[in-house]
């Protein structure tokens, strides 16, 4: 299933929001639609940013009347500055803008910009498709016939174009015709877990049981688990990694029960720029999505609220690194950049 799609002028993509109650499909016809259901959580997941923000410029390049090149590339880098504002910490997103932007720059004339801009909007979606199934293969080998994994947050179809990573692993170990379930924590405040990653697998017919984020350790100390895999919204160099806050809680857990925990990600969710996890920016969101629950409110009035929507799992707690281009441990991570 595709999660998104560039459809001639249009963006259309899966509305997140209304899962698992509906599945219903919502087009954008400008970067600030795109920019909203950034915002609203219609699309999320670090790679499906990626290709959300991509598309989000070509369909301002397609739909511009602008004249002359300097004029697009005004409007495709006002675009730009608008995506780029929506959520600061999966770096995909702030990848796949650069691509598009910089294909945009080398092109010579408008038509050029537009050619340029549209051709590398659906590269980056299509190879999305690709480097998944690559993650898949590559971390399918670490899952044995009969393990429970646990996985975190929605890294799924739902997180990227299609397939996912640390869903596409358990899909890639199935196919391969091994016995795995899955548990999903619920993952508070937004239900990425309950509703998403839940509904993925058990549309597939792959067992998944959700449990609230508040019964890892339980289960774990039960022996219920046998392996941890989840996504990455940014790798910092020296293998640090932020993800859906809770992350890194499981992963101190892991490590006490001697669990291995791996991340799957894309190479392109490393940041060579950010040294440490320190220097990840971890988005806060809206005190209201912890305040109420689907309308209903279940924090006492003034009360205050935090909500960061992320945190960073250190180096040390991480057993390897799932990619495109092969398993590492988070200290080999610059191998993955030699060519
Ligand atoms: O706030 P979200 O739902 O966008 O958070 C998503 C995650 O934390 C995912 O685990 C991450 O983006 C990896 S998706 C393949």
């Amino acid at each position: 299933m595709r999660t998104i799609e560039l459809r001639g002028d249009k963006v259309v993509l899966v509305d997140q929001t209304q899962l698992p109650w509906r599945l219903v499909r919502v087009r954008c016809h400008s970067a600030e639609e795109v920019a909203a259901a950034i915002e609203e959580m219609k699309i999320r997941g670090a790679p499906a940013l990626a290709a959300a923000a991509a598309m989000a410029l070509a369909i301002t390049a397609l739909r511009s009347r602008a004249r002359t090149k300097e004029q697009l590339m005004r409007e495709l880098e006002r675009a730009g500055g608008r995506i780029r504002r929506t959520r600061p910490t999966a770096v995909n997103l702030f990848v796949g803008l650069e691509r598009v932007l910089s294909a945009a720059r080398s092109a010579v004339d408008i038509d050029g910009v537009r050619e340029a801009v549209v051709r590398e909007a659906r590269a980056i979606a299509q190879e999305d498709v690709k480097v998944n199934r690559k993650i898949g293969e590559n971390g399918a080998a670490l899952l044995e016939d009969g393990d429970v994994v646990l996985t975190h947050c929605n890294a799924g179809s739902l997180a990227t174009v299609d397939y996912g990573t640390a869903l596409g692993v358990i899909r890639a170990a199935r196919s391969a015709g091994k016995k795995i379930e899955v548990i999903a924590t619920e993952t508070r405040p937004l239900l990425q877990g309950a509703r998403l990653t839940a509904w993925e697998l058990s549309r597939e017919g792959i067992p998944v049981r959700v449990v609230t984020d508040g019964m890892v350790g339980y289960l774990m100390a039960k022996e219920m688990v046998d392996k941890v895999v989840v996504g990455a919204d940014r790798i910092a160099a020296n293998g640090d990694a932020a993800n859906k806050i809770g992350t890194y809680s499981i992963a101190v857990l892991a490590k006490e029960h001697r669990i291995p925990f791996y991340i799957a990600a894309p190479t392109s969710t490393v940041d060579p720029k950010v040294k440490t996890g320190a220097e990840i920016p971890i988005e806060e969101r809206r005190p209201e999505e912890v305040i109420f629950f689907r309308g209903v409110r279940i924090v006492p009035k003034g009360v205050k609220v935090f909500n960061p929507a992320f945190d960073v799992t250190p180096a040390r707690y991480i057993t390897a690194f799932i990619t495109e281009k092969g398993v590492v441990k988070p200290g080999e991570l610059s191998k993955l950049f030699k060519s």
